[in-house]
């Protein structure tokens, strides 16, 4: 089984997946945690983050993994943890740059589908439901204001050790929506058929609870 979650940054979709993937044994796949790896990457090495070429040339070999670990799950980038950088300021202000060039998306949506290929999965991300994985079974397209979403980011940032500002973050959180959302190829849009979730008011167990029962009709 397939359930696709998307929104945009700071919906919650994460938090949802995870916890969803636990309760019914499902794998958990974070698609922008991909992204991020490959922003950390291009970064490190200088690329400009507009050259497709430069920046093809070495996520192709590069292996982004996944360990599941009580908290959450740990990021690799050829083996090196990167679990913190990708969520460093400096990669999440960059990331919708590298994450709109077309063959990054490429590249990146065929690894997607063949993680899916062999399990149940929980995926999230922002074109999972429209691109990725256009059959899942269950498309849920997570909403919240700006306002609480900034908030929230601010929290998790908090509880790393990360200092923003609510302001700021607000402002970048707005900026990222609006690059995701117009960019050319698979830009952040909830499939037709896929269920709409507005958090903004909501709890984690109540937003838990409505997928699950939404995944039981299903099977
Ligand atoms: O979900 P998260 O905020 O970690 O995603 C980081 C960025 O990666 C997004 O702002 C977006 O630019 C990109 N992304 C994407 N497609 C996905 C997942 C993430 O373009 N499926």
């Amino acid at each position: 089984m397939q359930i696709a979650i998307d929104g945009p940054a700071g919906s919650g979709k994460s938090t949802i997946a995870k916890i969803v993937a636990n309760r019914l044994g499902f794998i958990y796949c974070d698609t922008g945690a991909m992204y991020r790896t490959a922003t950390v990457m291009a970064l490190r090495l200088g690329l400009k983050l507009d050259d497709e070429a430069a920046i093809m040339a070495h996520l192709k070999p590069l292996a982004i993994t996944f360990k599941p670990t009580p908290e959450g799950q740990q990021v690799f980038m050829d083996g090196e943890e990167v679990t913190l950088a990708i969520r460093e300021p400096e990669t999440t202000n960059n990331v919708s740059q590298v994450a709109a060039l077309p063959a990054v998306r490429a590249e990146m949506v065929q690894r997607q589908r063949d993680i899916a290929a062999t399990h149940d999965i929980v995926m999230d991300g922002r074109d999972i439901g429209t691109t990725v994985l256009p059959d899942a079974e269950v498309k849920i397209f997570m909403v919240a204001s700006v306002k609480a979403r900034a908030q929230r980011r601010h929290e998790e940032n908090v509880a790393k050790g990360i200092m923003t500002s609510v302001a700021t973050l607000e402002q970048e959180i707005a900026t990222r929506d609006h690059k995701d959302a117009t960019r050319a190829v698979s830009p952040l849009q909830k499939a037709p058929d896929a269920i709409e979730i507005d958090s903004t008011n909501m709890t984690i167990a109540q937003e838990v609870d409505e997928i699950l029962q939404l995944v039981a009709t299903k099977i």
